[in-house]
């Protein structure tokens, strides 16, 4: 077990590259499941999502092997079609199995997620989408056990905005005999990646990147390469570490345009971002932190995965801000262990109300889910003196060595092992 010592108050400086993102990686991967043969992912994270996905794959028959940010997926030997329930309780994304297992072989028995620090987070929207291609779902001993021997295309309307429940959706739709119209479909980057990767297959795939998909079922699909997106995640909560220590740093990120709702927000609370080759440059030095509300929505809107993050950034605001999550409404278990550092939240149904305070003042604090542990990073980059955060192999599931990445930037933050739990 690990935890971070940080001495905070440092200022950052210099540039730092962004990572593969994790999200589409966990996309990508059980798509190759549609083909057989060695499929290629460049730039895929070195996270801990990334090796579960790995295990999964290789339950199910795949070889793999991932050097150099390279996956090298052979699915040509799939013996199995059961994604058992040690890999998915890890990894809600494991459900991304269903859809390929049951397009290409026709049956998939996938355990049901367990549950998140916060959630519920079911899965009926991807059942759903099941049965409407003409599977039969039943649910039995914790398992989805889904039989098709040929899907066939049909119109699926999602009630409300699911990128998971999308992906699977599209990568069963692709195999299925006909025409299949995804209607209020996610237009995420991740999922765009994945309709982008499904095409280069040899799936038929018109609307990409709208919430309207019509999808041309084929035969089968061949095993393509890919360069994998970095992650627009990631580059939010550095640039929001850049914004919390009040320093100039430059990311490198070229897709500015996928994080435009989190860049106009810095901008409104205050600092001054600009893009040039592929780069993005956060000035915060001269900055006194605006108050500035957010409320989280479905791309392109501001993202429930930076929710923890911007929360923190407010703590040391010049006055107070409301951050409704309006995608998860119980995504706050960040707020006890912020105020542990001397932040003044308040959670009020699914917001925050944040008072701003001077300063933060370091403690040991526990981190509970992925997103809340960037949170208390960030705030410990900001806080007076030492904040030990603990459990921090949630981190690790989605930051490729984030403590590698701040100390490249100057920041006094350390991994240690650790007894504590
Ligand atoms: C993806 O999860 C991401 N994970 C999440 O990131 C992200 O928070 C989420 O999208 C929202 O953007 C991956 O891509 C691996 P959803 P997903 O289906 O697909 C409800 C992180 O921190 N819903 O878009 O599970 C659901 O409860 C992770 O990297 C249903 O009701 O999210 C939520 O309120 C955390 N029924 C909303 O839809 C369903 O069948 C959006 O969820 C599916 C979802």
């Amino acid at each position: 077990m690990d935890k971070f010592i940080i001495n905070g108050k440092r200022k950052l400086s210099g540039k730092v590259k962004i990572s593969g993102a994790k999200n589409s990686c966990l996309a990508l991967m059980p798509a190759t499941l549609l083909t057989e043969g060695t499929n290629v992912i460049r730039n895929a994270p070195e996270v801990n999502d990334t090796y579960t996905m790995i295990k999964l794959l290789k339950e199910l028959g795949a070889g793999i092997t991932f050097e150099n940010f390279e996956l090298q997926i052979d699915t040509s030997k799939i013996t199995s079609q059961v994604a058992p329930y040690e890999h998915v309780k890890k990894m809600r994304a494991s459900v991304y199995v269903l859809g390929p297992l049951l397009a290409k072989y026709g049956y998939a028995k996938v355990s049901m997620p367990g549950g998140c620090a916060w959630g519920p987070r079911p899965v009926n929207l991807h059942l759903e989408a099941m049965e409407k291609l003409g599977a039969n779902i039943e649910i039995e001993g914790g398992y989805i056990i889904a039989n098709a021997p040929k899907l066939k295309g049909a119109n699926i309307n999602f009630d409300i905005s699911s990128v998971g429940a999308t992906g699977n959706a599209l990568m069963a739709a692709v195999l299925a005999k006909g025409t299949t119209k995804i209607t209020n479909a996610a237009i995420e980057p991740e999922i765009v990646h994945l309709e982008e990767y499904l095409v280069s297959m040899g799936a038929k795939i018109d609307g990409i990147g709208t919430n309207t998909l019509i999808i041309e079922g084929v035969d089968e699909l061949h095993p393509a390469e890919i360069e994998n997106i970095p992650d627009r995640i990631e580059a939010s909560t550095l640039l929001i570490a850049g914004a919390i220590t009040k320093s100039k740093i430059t990311i490198e990120y070229p897709f500015a345009n996928h994080i435009e709702a989190v860049i106009r927000k810095l901008e409104s609370s205050g600092v001054v971002i600009d893009k040039a080759n592929g780069e993005l440059t956060i000035d915060a030095r001269d900055l006194e932190i605006r108050a500035t509300d957010v409320t989280t929505s479905v791309y392109p809107g501001f993202p429930t995965d930076m929710q923890a993050q911007w929360t923190a950034y407010m703590t040391l605001a010049d006055g107070t801000s409301t951050i409704t999550d309006n995608i998860y409404l119980d995504r706050f278990k960040h707020v006890p262990e912020l105020n542990r550092l001397g932040a003044d939240i308040e959670v009020r149904n699914n917001s925050a109300i944040v008072k701003g305070v001077k300063k933060l003042t370091g403690a040991k604090v526990m981190s509970t889910d992925l997103r809340a542990s960037a949170s208390l990073v960030l705030a410990g980059l900001a806080a007076e003196g030492t904040t030990e955060i603990l459990r921090i192999y949630h981190l690790d599931r989605g930051y490729q060595r984030i403590e590698e990445k701040l100390q490249s930037l100057g920041a006094d933050i350390k991994r240690v092992p650790t007894e504590e739990y």
